[in-house]
């Protein structure tokens, strides 16, 4: 099956609503795809959501390209971008090439990162190798300890100028789609009105061309408080925790496993096994 390029997205700027969701492993991004994802995001959010860390901030390349293999063989069918993590690209457009490279290689058919500025230059030099890019205005997570913390951006207008400005310097890089995190509404509408891009919300309001949320929040499978703008659509650590919670009461009150689970033993067999073991064999 061929995985369909995120290209195809671009067509449905000013449609219906894209809907984009992180996924980390097989199982997640088998849900994605069956439920209907247009496409994939394999969040640097893993460092938190999957590994328990308390930041994106150390997550290692090597770990983006072993979650990257294992969603993009959960999800055949769905365009997938990837996240380069923290460290692996801002230093030079050489690094951002080669690890863009490792997380194409391992089933990514686009990488996304953080910021602009400087950003545009690997923007370019990634495009150039052959990778699409996705660029991430508005809260950056990557750097967001050491740059005011995890809250809205964009709200005074110098900062919301700024970042229109920035998503049009990212757009003429070649970026070809954008995320927008944790902004007024009124300021990622202008962007979307001004770009050609998807742009994708998260955080961001109504009017962006797609949305995102973390599979984790929007699924409830985890215990920690969510931000304002996630709605939760079920419930799963509860789930999980309920079905456990019932093994471990049949594992101690013994009806568990039950005759159906085990592995019959043909008669004859039994027996002589039986009577072997009697005799000592198997000492
Ligand atoms: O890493 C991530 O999950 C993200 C989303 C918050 C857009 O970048």
């Amino acid at each position: 099956m061929t995985r369909p390029p995120v290209s195809v997205l671009a067509a449905r700027k000013g449609t219906t609503p894209l809907v984009m969701v992180t996924a980390y492993d097989y199982p997640s991004a088998r849900a994605a795809e069956r439920g209907g994802a247009d496409v994939i995001l394999v969040g640097d959010s893993a460092a938190m959501v999957v590994l328990g860390l308390p930041d994106t901030s150390t997550l290692s390349l090597d770990a983006m390209v072993l979650f990257t293999a294992a969603a993009a063989r959960g999800a055949p069918a769905t365009p997938l971008v990837a996240d380069l993590p923290a460290g692996s690209y801002e230093r030079s457009d050489a690094d951002a090439v080669r690890a863009a490279r490792r997380l194409a290689e391992a089933g990514a058919n686009a990488v996304k990162l953080e910021g602009a500025g400087p950003m545009c230059s690997r923007v370019r030099a990634v495009v150039a190798d052959g990778t699409p890019v996705v660029g991430h205005l508005g809260l950056l997570p990557q750097s967001a300890a050491t740059t005011g913390g995890y809250v809205a951006r964009a709200r005074t207008a110098g900062e919301a100028l700024a970042l229109v400005s920035d998503a049009r310097a990212l757009v003429a890089a070649g970026v070809s789609m954008l995320v927008i995190e944790a902004v007024p509404a009124e300021v990622a509408a202008a962007v979307t009105a001004r770009v050609p891009v998807p742009v994708i919300g998260i955080g961001a309001g109504p009017s962006c061309d797609g949305q995102v949320l973390v599979w984790h929040d929007l699924l409830g499978f985890g215990d920690a408080k969510a931000a304002r703008f996630v709605r939760r659509y079920a419930t799963l650590l509860e789930t999980a925790s309920l079905g456990i919670g019932r093994f471990a009461d049949e594992v101690r009150r013994g009806e568990y496993p039950a005759p159906e689970h085990t592995y019959p033993m043909p008669a004859a067999q039994r027996t002589a096994f039986l009577e072997r073991l009697e005799r000592g064999e198997g000492d």
